[in-house]
C-alpha cells in the first residue's frame, strides 16, 4: 500500500530519521577528509568523460531506477542518501587532499562547512532584517572586521554576496552611481557620454563581464599593459585615460588587480591610488584571491596601498578557507553600498532611499540571500585571525619554495617569481618542438593519473601549467612529486 501524502511529508521532516542520517553522513564526511589529508589517498580528481559521468548519474526520479551502482526502485529515502552520498563522495574532486593545486577555490575548514551545513538548514534569508536576523548581525560585524583589517577607514562598510563575479558588479554598480554625473539608476545611461573603467590586461574576465552587463560594450574596458611580472604598468595610467577621453569615454575609475588570476600578480596600488586622487576618480581593487595578504604578518605590505580603494572585493572561499560562496564588496565610505541599487519594492523594502541599515537586500543584487555570514563569523570567533595569518603566509611561502625548486631543474621554466600562492611553470623537454600541445597533453595526462591536478593558462601567447597552492599541507615533497609526475607524464 503507497504512503498517503500526509505520510509522505511527516517522514520527510521526521527528526529521528534526520538524526541518523545526519549522523551517518557526518561520519562519511569525516572519513572522506582523514583520507584526504592521507599521502596515499588516491586520486585528486577521478577523471571521467563528461558522457560517461552523465550516463552514471542518469535516474528515473519517477520510478527510482538509477544507473548507479546500488541505488534502486523501493529503497529507503535514508539508504538512497547513504548511497547517493558515498558516490558523490568518489566522484569529487578532493579539495582536502594535498595534490589539489588547481583552481583558488579553498579546501573548505570542517568547522566552517558545519556551519554552512546549519545554515542551509535554518534557511534564514538576509533579503530583510526579519527573515535572518542573527545573521544580519554577523555579517555586518564580519563585514566591519574585514574592512578594518584592509585599513579602509571608520567609515567603512558593506555586504556579503555572492562570488567575486556578483562582487564586481556590485561595486562597479556603486561607482557608476557615485561618478557618472547623472543619475543613472533613474535616467538610464544615456544621460551622458559612455563611461569606461581602466584596469590592467590580466584582470579577471569578471570586470569586462560587468562592463558588459552595465552597457558599456567593449570599449567601457580599457586594458593597461603589464609589466614583466603581469603588474599593470602604471607609468601608462595618463596615456590610456587621455586617449580614453579623446574617444569620447568618460572615464570613472580604476581596478587594481590584487592579485591577478593567471600569475597572481599585485598591481602596485599606491600609484593607482596617487592616479585615481589627482583625477577624481573611482579606486578599485580586486583582492578576491590577495586581500587575505593582509592577515599576514609576513606579506601583507604586498597589499600597500589598498586602504585608499573606494571599494574593494574580498573572497572568503578562495583564501580565508570557507565553502563556496561568500565575498565581502567593502567600501571606503559606507553610504556606497546602498548606492548600487535603489529599488522600490513595498512588499520587501522600504520606499527608494529609506532602505534601513539592517535590511540588507537593498545592498545586494540578490534578494533571498544564504546566511553566508556565520560560516565566516564563526571561524573567526573560534580561532581567531592567527589562522588565516598561519594560512596565507605558509602558502605564500610555498610558492616561493616551489618556484626555487622549479629553477633548480633546467627541464622547468617559471613564468615569473610568484607574489601571492599561485605558481606558472612549463617543463621543457629536450626534443619537443610544440612545447604549448607538450604542456596540454602532459596536464591532461596528469589529471588522468589522478594524483594531481593542475590547470593550466595562457600568458603572451604561451601555455603555462599553473598552480595554486591553496591546501594548507601540501608540501615542498608533494611539489617535487609533480614535477616527478610531469616527466612521468
Ligand atoms: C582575481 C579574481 N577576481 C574575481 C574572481 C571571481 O570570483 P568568483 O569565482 O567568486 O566569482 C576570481 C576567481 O578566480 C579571481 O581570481
Amino acid at each position: 500500500m503507497s504512503a498517503t501524502p500526509d505520510h509522505l511529508l511527516r517522514a520527510a521532516f521526521d527528526p529521528d530519521t534526520f538524526r541518523g542520517d545526519g549522523e551517518r553522513l557526518l561520519a562519511r564526511l569525516a572519513d572522506h577528509l582523514e583520507r584526504g589529508l592521507q599521502a596515499d589517498n588516491g586520486a585528486v580528481l577521478p577523471w571521467r568523460e563528461p558522457s560517461r559521468m552523465l550516463e552514471r548519474w542518469r535516474a528515473d526520479f519517477e520510478t527510482g531506477a538509477s544507473a548507479l551502482p546500488g541505488v534502486h526502485a523501493g529503497m529507503s529515502p535514508s539508504a538512497v542518501l547513504d548511497v547517493l552520498s558515498m558516490h558523490m563522495l568518489d566522484d569529487a574532486t578532493q579539495l582536502h587532499h594535498p595534490g589539489f593545486v588547481g583552481h583558488q577555490v579553498a579546501p573548505p575548514l570542517p568547522l566552517a562547512a558545519l556551519c554552512d551545513f546549519a545554515a542551509a538548514f535554518t534557511n534564514n534569508g538576509m533579503a530583510v532584517y526579519e527573515m535572518g536576523q542573527q545573521g544580519t548581525a554577523m555579517e555586518l560585524h564580519v563585514v566591519d572586521w574585514m574592512a578594518k583589517q584592509l585599513g579602509l577607514g571608520s567609515a567603512a562598510g558593506g555586504v556579503l554576496t555572492s562570488g567575486g563575479t556578483l562582487a564586481t558588479l556590485t561595486a562597479l554598480l556603486a561607482m557608476r552611481q557615485a561618478r557618472a554625473g547623472w543619475d543613472v539608476w533613474t535616467d538610464g545611461s544615456i544621460g551622458g557620454p559612455p563611461p569606461a573603467v581602466l584596469v590592467s590586461e590580466q584582470a579577471h574576465y569578471c570586470a569586462d563581464r560587468a562592463v558588459r552587463i552595465m552597457g558599456w560594450g567593449e570599449g567601457g574596458l580599457i586594458r593597461v599593459p603589464v609589466d614583466d611580472e603581469y603588474r599593470m604598468r602604471t607609468d601608462l595610467l595618463p596615456e590610456y585615460l587621455a586617449r580614453a577621453q579623446q574617444a569620447g569615454r568618460r572615464v570613472l575609475g580604476v581596478i587594481g588587480s590584487a592579485c591577478s588570476t593567471a600569475t597572481g600578480s599585485f598591481d602596485p596600488l599606491v600609484p593607482i591610488a596617487d592616479f585615481c586622487a589627482a583625477h577624481d576618480l573611482w579606486m578599485h581593487v580586486d583582492g578576491a584571491h590577495g586581500a587575505a595578504l593582509a592577515l599576514s604578518g609576513k606579506y601583507a605590505d604586498r597589499l600597500a596601498g589598498i586602504g585608499r580603494a573606494d571599494s574593494v572585493i574580498w573572497d572568503a572561499h578562495k583564501m580565508l578557507l570557507q565553502p563556496a560562496l561568500v565575498t565581502a564588496v567593502l567600501f571606503k565610505d559606507a553610504r556606497h553600498s546602498a548606492g548600487a541599487f535603489a529599488q522600490d519594492a513595498s512588499y520587501l523594502l522600504g520606499p527608494r532611499g529609506e532602505a534601513a541599515w539592517y535590511d540588507l537586500a537593498g545592498r545586494t543584487f540578490e534578494c533571498t540571500k544564504r546566511m553566508m555570514s556565520f560560516k565566516l563569523y564563526a571561524t573567526l570567533a573560534a580561532y581567531g585571525p592567527a589562522l588565516f595569518d598561519a594560512y596565507v603566509t605558509r602558502t605564500v611561502d610555498l610558492a616561493h619554495d616551489f618556484a626555487a625548486l622549479l629553477r633548480a631543474q633546467p627541464d622547468f621554466e617559471v613564468a615569473v617569481e610568484p607574489q601571492a600562492n599561485i605558481v606558472c611553470f612549463r617543463h621543457l623537454p629536450a626534443g619537443v618542438a610544440d612545447l604549448d600541445a607538450h604542456q596540454a597533453a602532459v596536464r591532461m595526462r596528469i589529471i588522468t593519473r589522478g594524483l594531481f591536478y593542475p590547470v593550466q593558462t595562457m600568458l603572451r601567447g604561451t601555455r603555462w601549467l599553473r598552480t595554486s597552492l591553496m591546501h594548507p599541507f601540501t608540501s615542498r615533497d608533494d611539489l617535487q612529486r609533480l614535477l616527478d609526475e610531469v616527466r612521468t607524464a
